[in-house]
């Protein structure tokens, strides 16, 4: 199938906060299913209709955080990359704390025109810490990021996500 434009996006986040569970309810039984292995991440593929036009995903799963901190800066499969989505837990603030360390890691590597979009991921679930806006002020400086509250398991603002990645980029 032809496509207009393709966009490599990668989710980023501490070990546990559901980054492969987003992919897998995103792209599950839908448009194409390309899962390719290389240098121990992977990717799968998604077309989405934006106003007519066919924008491929090419989405990312990051695994193995301390991996990552040198793999940004040194794999080159990053070099392409459109998007971040750094996912945390809304149950688990130390998961918040590491999205300080992506922030600083992808502003080190990137132009500031990369977009990067926040997820706290789990909200289905009870035990959320409080202040939360408060708290992304502090870690990103107060530089304002897109923010979506998601559940991987009852698909809230799943497709949302992906779809306003879609769109800004397009
Ligand atoms: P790594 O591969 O270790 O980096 O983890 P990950 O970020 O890919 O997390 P993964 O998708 O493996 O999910 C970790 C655990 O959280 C699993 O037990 C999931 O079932 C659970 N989980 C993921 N998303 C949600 C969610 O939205 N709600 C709830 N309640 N559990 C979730």
């Amino acid at each position: 199938m032809s496509f207009d434009a393709l966009y490599p996006i990668f989710l980023v986040g501490a070990s546990g906060v559901g980054k492969t569970s987003l992919i897998i309810k995103y792209v599950d039984d839908v448009f194409n299913l390309d899962l390719k292995s290389n240098v121990g991440i992977d990717y799968i593929t998604k077309d989405v209709s934006v106003e007519e036009e066919e924008i491929r995903l090419q989405i990312w799963d990051t695994a193995g955080q301390e991996k990552f901190q040198i793999s940004i800066s040194s794999f080159s499969i990053y070099k392409n990359a459109k998007a971040f989505i750094i996912v945390f837990d809304l149950t688990n603030e130390d998961s918040l704390q590491e999205v300080y360390n992506y922030l600083l890691e992808i502003n080190n590597s990137y132009k500031s025109d990369i977009l990067i979009v926040l997820v706290g991921n789990k909200c289905d679930l009870e035990n959320q810490f409080e202040n939360l806006e408060e708290k992304i002020k502090e870690i990103s400086n107060e530089k304002e990021f897109k923010l979506f509250k998601t559940s991987a398991k009852e698909k809230i603002n799943v497709n949302e996500l992906f779809y306003y990645i879609a769109k800004t980029l397009k």
